[in-house]
């Protein structure tokens, strides 16, 4: 299948000095932020360097770009959407991640991933997997996480936590239910697609519940004692 093919050009960096690259990914309201700050705290206190960076975004670059999308004032053309994701990516990983990751018991945490431009672009944007996967496969896009934790929550759940909130929409947060309906799908799919790298994450249940579910895969995939 195409697809695996693709997929077999990807590498995970290389995890022998301790150091592991990991990603979050949900829907609008997940409670990545909160989960992230926990997941910090938590590896520090496990005596890890940690270092967190949000997509699009993390460099000064990256910040622009993130503002020219998010707050675009005309519909993106699908395809200059998904680049201006790509090349938020290319500067966060040339000059952040992959840096960070060659120092040792590192681990650098990204709220949003590859996997957020296979569901929103590939998916709810139409352009499939695979042309998102093929422009991912060049250098220095062609790396996926040790490991991504996805905070799977309903169509219900986001609606109801995103009124709560109740700030101003931006770009993304103003699409229709069908919009979330295929994010929700396509982030199952990349379930089955990548079964060893992603960790599902019930995150409909309370704060601490998934706290704890996220450490104990902690512990277990970066081989922690405590
Ligand atoms: P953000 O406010 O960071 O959303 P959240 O707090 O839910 O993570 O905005 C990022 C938005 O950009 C979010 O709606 C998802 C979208 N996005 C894509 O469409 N493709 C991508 O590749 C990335 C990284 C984000």
């Amino acid at each position: 299948m195409e697809l695996t093919h693709l997929i077999s050009k990807y590498q995970s960096p290389d995890t022998t000095q301790n150091s592991f690259f990991i990603s979050f990914e949900g829907i609008e309201g997940s409670g990545k932020s909160t989960q992230i700050t926990n997941a910090e705290t938590f590896l520090k206190a496990n005596g890890f360097e940690v270092h967190r960076f949000r997509e699009p975004g993390g460099t000064v670059f990256g910040e622009k770009l993130r503002e020219a999308i998010l707050h675009s004032e005309s519909p993106l053309d699908p395809m200059s959407e998904c680049h201006l994701f790509l090349s938020s990516r290319a500067q966060l990983l040339k000059e952040k991640v992959l840096p960070l990751l060659s120092k040792k018991n590192t681990v650098v945490l990204l709220d949003r991933y590859i996997d957020s431009t296979l569901v929103y672009q590939g998916i709810a944007r139409k352009l499939g997997f695979e042309k998102v996967l093929t422009l991912h496969q060049f250098a220095p896009l062609n790396i996926l996480p040790n490991l991504t934790l996805y905070l799977q929550i309903d169509l219900k759940t986001s609606m109801e936590r995103q009124l709560k909130r109740g700030q101003e929409k931006d770009y993304f947060e103003s699409e229709t239910s069908q919009f979330y309906e295929s994010l929700i799908q396509g982030h199952d799919d990349l379930v089955h697609l990548f079964p060893q790298r992603i960790a599902l994450i019930d995150a409909k249940k309370d704060i601490d519940s998934v706290t704890e579910q996220i450490q104990n895969i902690l512990k277990s995939r970066l081989g922690m004692s405590s």
